[in-house]
């Protein structure tokens, strides 16, 4: 798939839209060569990624509904039984980990999460163009102490991304975007640049 149409044609399509298949070891590979070739100043590398998949999904159901009822112990059995059910719709999760350093010299923190922020849209790109699709999701479980001590992240680490990853088995609407000139225009002017020289 060109990269314009992939870019133009990516959409969050969720787990419960999602299946089997996931992809061969190869293209997994390939997948995370497109998440580290993002832009990274400083080149820190702010950013790691765990894969679930097989058994282990379960596990990281469990934590994420035990999360749930944690954070909100008026949580529905619904909402926890999505909870837990979510990663084992799919034949992938991938926990996408922002590693950063509030203290160092150059970069801000910031910087520091555009740049993981960055790969993981990179790999979300990749995942479509290959033909695959996913959610990037967060909720109570990106925020909870349970699943990242479950998780075994550092003290440093934030979970930024819950990335359900699978073949789409139906079609995802596609959702409102802003339009070019609600997000772009010239500076001083404030005219829009495509448009009779701004
Ligand atoms: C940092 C981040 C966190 C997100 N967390 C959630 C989430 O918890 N639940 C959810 O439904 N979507 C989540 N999303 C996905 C957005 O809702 C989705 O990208 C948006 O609705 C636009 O749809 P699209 O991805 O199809 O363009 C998240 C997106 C980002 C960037």
């Amino acid at each position: 798939m060109e990269l314009m149409e992939a870019v133009l044609t990516r959409r969050t399509v969720p787990p419960v839209k999602l299946g089997p298949p996931g992809p061969d070891p190869a293209l997994l590979r390939r997948w995370f060569e497109a998440a580290g070739a993002a832009p990274d100043h400083g080149r820190l590398v702010p950013f790691r990624f765990l894969l679930v998949q097989g058994e282990a999904r379960s596990r990281l159901g469990e934590l994420f509904s035990r999360a749930l009822l944690e954070a909100r112990p008026d949580a529905s059995p619904e909402e926890r039984e999505k909870q837990r059910r979510n990663p084992e719709r799919v034949p992938l999760v991938i926990l996408a980990v922002a590693r950063i350093d509030p203290a160092h010299p150059k970069i801000p923190e910031i910087e520091q999460i555009a740049a993981a922020a960055a790969a993981i849209q990179n790999l979300l790109l990749a995942v479509h163009a290959s033909g695959f699709a996913a959610k990037w999701a967060t909720g109570t479980p990106a925020y909870s102490a349970t699943v990242r001590k479950g998780l075994g992240l550092g003290e440093q680490e934030r979970l930024l991304g819950i990335l359900y990853v699978g073949t789409a088995r139906a079609s995802q609407p596609a959702p409102p975007k802003p339009e070019p000139e609600a997000i772009a225009r010239s500076w001083p002017e404030g005219g829009v640049p495509w448009r009779d020289g701004g």
